[in-house]
């Protein structure tokens, strides 16, 4: 195992019907600004919520922040806080109004241009302004990391960035907020979760068993719930345990001390910076494809995974066991209703593998936990897709 530290400062508030405790949150002398989606909010009722609860406090309002947050529009935000003199950001909606949140509270304490938040990768931030959500998506486990991904409109990018000032102070997760998600989302959140878990996991062995464990837990755990969910989307218990999913699966809380991957992420962005395809979509169509290219890299976990979650016979050859995970996964995608190609999504793969192997060789970055996904191998993945 190798040595790590852990430090996660969000306080999470589960359940349901536990919106009202929001104003136990955020100190009555804060000027509060509310950043929320395209109204999602308004229709389930969530908005309502909030602002009941919120009574006696000052809240301004910034929505409109989309799916795949944009940096132009985040910066209306900053403008917003800089002249209101805005001392707390309450995120209410999914995980891209979170992490446009987090860019908006370090952006409005960020000295030079905000641009170099995402270029720099977060490293020189010093300061942000505080703040808390209410999630209403369970994906991105933005709630309990310091994390985000942010999009610009005009060059076409979408990059992350990290920082211990941008953890929100509380989340509030009431896994009722998310009847009213659309089935797409849903799948989107559920395939989200499932990569997130196998980024951490399928890599090279150091021994870390009861990661491990961990790890294929949450999968068989979201592979049941997930039938429960799509066949009845107020099971509160399916939804509950969901979120817990998503919300474990990017805490980094089960990877401690183990060896990541994050090419399917880093390939997946691409796709959607310049196709505009669902982050979910991009990575159920790259994940199977990262793990053909770096099968021999991956056979251990691979083979585990074939046993312990897919009740494949542990005495097949591990190469044999592997396929059959890729396989499998690949099926459980398609089952819940994501599609797996990009012709699916109307891409054509030579101009998206031409282009996207062209972009890591410009930025002269490879990929993988070990370092051996080159611009050559990225085009190979994209033109399997
Ligand atoms: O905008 P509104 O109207 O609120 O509607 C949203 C949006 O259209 C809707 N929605 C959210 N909650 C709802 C709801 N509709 C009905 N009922 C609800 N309860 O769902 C749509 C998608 O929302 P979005 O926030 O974009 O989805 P998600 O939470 O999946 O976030 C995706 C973004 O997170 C980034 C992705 O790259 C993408 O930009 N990621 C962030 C990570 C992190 N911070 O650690 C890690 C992830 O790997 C991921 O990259
Ligand atoms: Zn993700």
């Amino acid at each position: 195992m190798n040595n790590f530290e852990f430090q996660a400062p969000t306080k999470l508030i589960f359940g349901a019907d536990t919106i009202a405790k929001v104003k136990d949150e955020i100190p009555l002398d804060k000027k509060i600004l509310m950043t929320y989606g395209g109204g999602s909010i308004r229709k389930n009722g969530v908005y309502k919520q909030v602002m009941e609860a919120l009574k006696n406090h000052t809240v301004l309002e910034f929505g409109g922040i989309e799916p795949n947050p944009k940096f132009e529009t985040l910066m209306k935000a900053v403008e917003i806080v800089k002249n209101e003199n805005i001392d707390f950001l309450l995120s209410v909606g999914g995980g891209s109004t979170l992490d446009g949140t987090k860019f908006i509270a370090a952006a409005a304490k960020y000295e030079g241009d905000p641009w170099n938040i995402l270029l720099n990768g977060g490293a020189d931030i010093k300061d942000a302004i505080p703040l808390g959500d209410i999630i209403t998506l369970p994906a991105t486990g933005s709630e309990m990391n310091s994390g985000a991904v942010i999009s610009r409109i005009s060059t076409q990018e979408k990059f992350a960035f990290h920082s211990n000032f941008v953890y929100p102070k509380f989340s509030i997760i009431d896994p009722k907020t998310t009847y009213s998600l659309p089935e797409k989302q849903t799948v989107n959140g559920i395939v989200d979760t499932f990569v997130h878990t196998m980024e951490q996991y399928a890599t090279y062995d150091v021994n870390t068993p009861l990661q491990d464990e961990w790890m294929l837990g949450l999968i068989k755990t979201l592979m049941k719930e997930a039938k429960k969910v799509l066949q009845n989307p107020t099971d509160y218990e399916a939804r509950a345990n969901i979120f817990w999913c998503a919300t474990c699966g990017l805490n980094y809380w089960m990877s401690l001390g183990c060896i990541q991957d994050w090419s399917t992420h880093m390939i997946g962005h691409e796709l959607t910076a310049l196709y505009g395809i669902d982050h979910g979509e991009s990575l159920a169509v790259v994940l199977p494809r990262v793990w053909k290219n770096k099968k021999n890299d991956k056979m251990r976990k691979l083979a585990k995974m074939a046993v312990e979650v897919y009740g494949a016979n542990e005495f097949l050859p591990k190469n044999i066991l592997a396929d059959i995970t890729i396989k499998k996964t690949q099926k459980f995608f398609e089952s819940i209703g994501r599609r797996t190609k990009l012709s699916d999504y109307s891409i054509d793969k030579s101009d998206a593998a031409t282009k996207i192997s062209q972009r890591f060789k410009e930025r002269a970055i490879n990929l993988g936990e070990k370092g051996n996904i080159t611009p050559e191998d990225v085009y190979e993945i994209l033109m399997n897709c």
